[in-house]
């Protein structure tokens, strides 16, 4: 073939190239080691002086010329290539996001972010303690000995033990108080502290289930009165319900406290709704009372130099009356719709700044 034979083959042929590869097969074709103008480029060596002053330049002009067509070729068809992508694989990013199912927090999960808000304010840090308790925490070193009656009315669900293994069984902690006794042993006086979590006992009607949630709190130091106790409660229940509320303590008895006082919240009840914080009814809510030296000295904790208040409250309780959710056994059914209803948006933090609820 002559050089301009060639030339015009090559010339066509990387025209028609569609893509980057049909032009690669043209490169091969042309100036690979097998290729045309490669071959013609090793007959030089063939010819006599003459010939090749004449063939040597035209050659290499051909050379020339169809590499950087080839060149020039390649930055076309990746422009293109680009081009391309951009127009199709564009995105309108103000298009609607696609929707997502979301789920609700728990209303016992916000009251207990509520509470823990609040008390943190007056500077109450959150205590934890295992929901399996031996029954020294759980009762002998909260002033509940063996025989004691409180025991058997606790309606408590204990562990079995191994056979032959003679200890007292544990128990699923019946309340809160136990982790006072952790509290104490743990961190010393002088100590305030509030205690959220699950506790269990074998009950179940519309105001009691198996599992439940309690909240209990704790306040140590040199010169802790029942005031204290009473000004901390009103504090507490006028922020968690939002307006002022007055508390009345009525004599009562508990183990673990000396005095002991059973307190209500004012409330009025009008065409079979509870409102909290008016009227001229009362609501009881809580047990508390200064904590018995007994227990202080359980914990460790010298009760000829501290004394302090204690509280337990029930977290489900105050969630119901709060937010007018009427019957307990609910709130652990996991029912959606339910949940849907009476459950929080995740972005619901309650801050004191922020607002508690809805
Ligand atoms: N532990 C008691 C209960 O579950 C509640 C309680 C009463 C806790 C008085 C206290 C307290 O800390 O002082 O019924």
């Amino acid at each position: 073939m002559t050089l301009d034979a060639l030339a015009s083959k090559y010339r066509a042929a990387i025209a028609a190239a569609v893509d980057e590869a049909a032009l690669e097969d043209v490169r091969v074709g042309a100036m690979g080691k097998q290729g045309e103008i490669s071959l013609k480029m090793r007959e030089l060596g063939k010819m006599s002086p003459e010939e090749r002053q004449v063939m040597g330049p035209a050659l290499n002009a051909l050379k020339d010329e169809i590499a950087s067509a080839l060149a020039a070729k390649k930055a076309g068809l990746a422009d293109a290539a680009l081009d391309e992508r951009l127009r199709s694989e564009w995105l309108d990013v103000t298009l609607p996001a696609r929707g997502r199912p979301a789920g609700t927090i728990h209303p016992v999960s916000q009251v207990t972010e509520e509470v823990a808000a609040i008390f943190a304010d007056m500077g109450f840090a959150v205590a934890e303690g295992p929901r399996i308790e031996t029954d020294w925490y759980n009762f002998d070193a909260l002033n509940i000995p063996g025989h004691h009656p409180a025991r058997a009315e606790m309606d408590t669900f204990y562990m079995q033990r191994a056979e032959g293994d003679n200890r007292p069984p544990n128990v699923l902690r019946t309340h809160t108080s136990p982790v006072q006794i952790r509290s104490m042993e743990a961190q010393g006086a002088p100590i305030r502290i509030i205690c959220p979590g699950g506790v269990y006992r074998a009950d179940y009607d519309q105001t009691h289930t198996p599992m439940f949630h309690q909240v209990e709190g704790l306040a140590i130091d040199k010169n802790i009165s029942m005031a204290n106790l009473k000004w901390t409660l009103e504090e507490f229940f006028s922020a968690f319900f939002g307006t002022k509320v007055k508390t009345r303590f009525r004599a009562s008895h508990f183990p673990f406290t000396e005095p002991s006082a059973e307190v209500d919240i004012q409330c009025s009840w009008e065409g079979g709704t509870v409102k909290v914080g008016e009227g001229d009814g009362w609501l009881e809510v809580l047990g508390s009372g200064m904590v018995h030296p007994k227990v202080l000295a359980a914990g460790g904790i010298d009760p000829e130099v501290y004394q302090g208040f204690a509280f337990g409250m029930g977290i489900d309780r105050i969630a119901m009356l709060k937010y007018g959710i009427p019957d307990l056994r609910a709130f652990f059914e996991s029912d959606l719709r339910w949940l849907r209803h009476y459950g929080f948006a995740s972005l619901d933090v309650p801050t004191l700044h922020g607002g508690l609820s809805r």
